[in-house]
């Protein structure tokens, strides 16, 4: 084919440019909210201004008369919604179980109690708020001290941690903090429905095309063959669009009822409180080492808050029981539950918060041993995963730590707090550890090799942003030879072969394996072809005897150039495409019982703390990342370095507050909710290891979008520490919290 056998071909592996860049940067490409359609309305939702209650009486009669205005839609006009069947599948998953408007209760501030629509999104916003609820009001619950009812469910455990811990020389014992952080992609959630008398379109804001189809069928209460999903752009997600949130139901809804095209995009305010967060975390570390620095005993117990209708559990265990070697160790959590809309994934869930807290302690061992925290990690490698005793299929986080401190020149720190300074600048140098997962999903795809000498390459997972586009056409042009500008990629839409989320950071790994297979059918079915096309030069030869190389069909044994353009032999025989199908299964059941796959790093940050003005900045970060194979080194470092922005976000800034009366998300814009923008951005150097890991797929890639973030947090809270020793063990580091640390 492309190259002779294990050869991987150049293209895998080179900083191309996206595919979709034209697209984006002329205005061309077209994001659901950009949909419309002759006849359209504008639904706008009525959001609960109560946290906790119930609703007495809704009126609509003064906003039904309103100009422009079409329908108010409420419990008793908006037809039956269904709940979506509980599945322990991601087949038709999702976040908030309840569909809008299934009774008359209040579960948090902000839940949606009736649905305005009208001609134009102005006169839907007009009736919106003309709407009159009245409501039974209880005092909400969102206080962020979180207390257990119950006990702690084990999610991990070896060994006998509450013996060793008691009986060991060295140890830590300290609670850590995460805050509410709302996922605040550019793209506000959207969906645009069109309902055809028997079938459904939905244009959707979604991670998950696939997924947003089998769920929306079952919420709908239609066959899913009634359902199309398209999402062919996304302007981010972060996890907030993994799974379908409740206005896609009711734009869907509102288009049946109505007869018209719907569209419904939410507000800025409507993010922070119906489409998710992460939750609130509390950590509770106890960490215990030998004088010589040797992990002895390790028990993370956690909570984390959920809402009062789904059990969202934030796995803030995820990298603890295979990060560092350790004989005794417990993971344990428990859920409180609070009146805030439900929690969900938000990039590197679980590990993002849970590695806060279990680096910080870390870090604050390692001083207490008086030892270097980078030594302090390179001494507790472990040599297999120690929670299920299996290998690691590619491990090379020793590596990662020693580039990385090379690269920052770590060697010259000085570990005595405040000690290196610069002019009026104290500067602070710290470090952690990240790790994220490493799976594939089940995915199938198509290949057409077309007589117009165009690749069309086609499957139902979708682009978020990440570069898949051009993932899947640097593929197909492994396997083919044909450049990239002759390489179509279609992406989602539900009509194409089933493919899957884009979340977990593993759509390429999982994309990779039915993309080679659906290559190889489609040029084995040209190879064929050409032996039994009447006017071929190879007519009557043995299909196994010729092979593609760069376009071109030639026979084995001679070289490509004496060969013939693929679409050349198509023509000449009159056929339109030589097709290929490829399926891969998803590998979280068979390789979980051979091997640990996961991806590791290191990041180092500087700080400078200026305590005459009290202003707390990140100066420098170098992060090295070991996530198999890179498929393509600029999208690749875009995720890492904008995780590691939103990780000075995460440590500095970010925090959902809820008023303590209504439950209403008080700061919810982009003024009052602050996140890492271009001026926070600091120097930073990203460097891939670039080892493949060949146990998930034939390009040993793994996946980069979230690990980047993980780590960041407790890396800047050790440098804020070596800085102005103050310890923050609650996110995000305020500047009081640095007042009275010593000049
Ligand atoms: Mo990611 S939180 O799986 O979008």
């Amino acid at each position: 084919m492309a190259s002779a056998e294990n050869e991987i071909p150049s293209i895998i592996g080179t900083a191309v440019p996206r595919i979709d860049g034209p697209l984006k940067v002329s205005g061309n490409a077209i994001y659901t909210a950009d949909f419309s359609f002759p006849e359209m309305v504008y639904a706008v939702p009525v959001c609960s201004t109560v946290g906790k209650g119930s609703i007495t009486k809704l009126d609509t009669s003064h906003a039904e008369k309103m100009s422009g205005v079409v329908a108010i839609l409420h419990r008793e006009n908006i037809g039956r919604l269904y709940r979506s069947a509980r599945e322990m599948t991601f087949n038709a998953y999702l976040d908030e179980r309840r569909p809008p408007f299934e009774n008359d209760l209040i579960y948090y501030n902000g839940q949606y109690v009736a649905l305005a629509v009208a001609g134009t999104f102005e006169q839907a916003q007009a009736a919106a708020a003309a709407v009159q609820v009245v409501y039974r009001s209880e005092k909400p619950e969102v206080d962020d001290n979180l207390e257990l009812e119950g006990g702690l469910e084990v999610a991990s455990s070896r060994g006998d941690t509450a013996t060793a811990f008691a009986s060991a020389p060295v140890k830590i014992e300290e609670t850590y903090v995460t805050p509410v952080e709302t996922h605040n992609p550019i793209e506000l959630h959207a969906s645009v429905s069109i309902w055809d008398g028997s079938k459904f379109t939905l244009y959707e804001t979604t991670q998950g095309v696939v997924n947003h189809r089998a769920v929306l069928a079952q919420v709908l209460g239609v066959p899913i063959e009634n359902v199309r999903v398209i999402s062919r752009f996304l302007g981010s997600g972060f996890g907030g669009k993994l799974f379908p949130w409740p206005h896609s139901a009711l734009a869907a809804a509102a288009s049946r009822k109505l007869n018209r095209p719907v569209k419904l995009v939410l507000s800025r305010g409507m993010m922070f409180s119906n489409v998710g967060h992460r939750p609130l975390t509390q950590q509770k570390v106890e960490l215990a080492a030998t004088p010589e620095g040797k992990l002895v005993s390790f028990q993370q117990d956690y909570l984390n808050h959920t809402s009062i209708l789904d059990d969202y559990k934030e796995n803030c265990g995820e990298a603890t029981p295979y990060l560092y070697s350790v004989p005794n160790l417990r993971v344990a959590s428990g859920l409180v539950r609070r009146n805030v809309g439900t929690p969900t994934a938000m990039r590197g869930p679980g590990a993002v918060p849970g590695l806060f807290a279990t680096e910080s302690a870390m870090d604050e061992l390692a001083i207490k041993l008086k030892m270097d925290p980078v030594e302090f990690r390179l001494l507790n490698e472990p040599e297999k995963d120690e929670s299920n005793g299996l290998p690691f299929s590619s491990r090379h986080f020793q590596e990662c730590l020693r580039v990385g401190a090379t690269k920052f020149g770590w060697s010259k720190r000085n570990p005595a707090v405040s000690s290196m300074r610069e002019g009026d600048l104290i500067l602070g140098w710290g470090t952690a550890a990240c790790s994220w997962v490493a799976a594939r999903f089940p995915c199938e795809a198509n290949v057409e090799l077309r007589s117009d000498g165009t690749v069309r390459v086609a499957c139902a997972t979708q682009d978020i942003g990440t570069g898949t586009y051009t993932i899947l056409a640097q593929i197909v042009s492994a396997k083919t030879g044909v450049p990239l500008n002759r390489i179509s990629v279609v992406l989602g839409d539900t009509s194409l072969p089933p493919g899957p989320i884009s979340g977990g950071s593993m759509a390429t790994a999982s994309v990779i394996p039915a993309v080679c297979a659906a290559s190889d059918q489609a040029i084995a079915t040209l190879l064929f072809n050409a032996t039994k096309a009447a006017n071929s030069p190879f007519s009557g030869k043995a299909f196994k005897e010729l092979a593609l190389t760069n376009g071109r069909i030639h026979e084995k044994n001679s070289p490509p150039d004496n060969g013939i353009p693929y679409e050349t032999l198509l023509r000449n025989a009159n056929v339109s495409e030589a097709k290929g199908s490829g399926h891969s299964e998803g590998s979280f059941l068979k390789q979980a019982e051979k091997y640990s796959t996961h991806s590791f790093g290191a990041h180092f940050v500087e700080v400078t703390w200026d305590p005459g003005i009290a202003r707390l900045r990140v100066r420098r970060v170098v992060t090295v990342i070991d996530a198999g194979r890179i498929i393509n080194p600029r999208p690749a470092r875009n995720q890492i370095e904008g995780a590691i922005v939103m990780g000075i976000g995460m440590a500095l800034f970010e925090e959902t507050r809820y008023d303590s009366q209504t439950g209403h998300p008080i700061n919810n814009n982009l003024a009052d909710y602050c996140m890492a923008v271009n001026a926070d951005t600091p120097e930073i150097d990203v460097t891939f290891l670039d080892h493949p890991d060949t146990v998930l797929n034939e390009y040993g890639a793994r996946g980069v979008g979230e690990i980047g973030l993980a780590g960041i947090a407790p890396a800047i809270t050790a440098a804020v520490y070596h800085a102005s020793g103050v310890r923050i063990r609650r996110l995000p580091v305020q500047i009081e919290d640095l007042l009275g640390a010593p000049a």
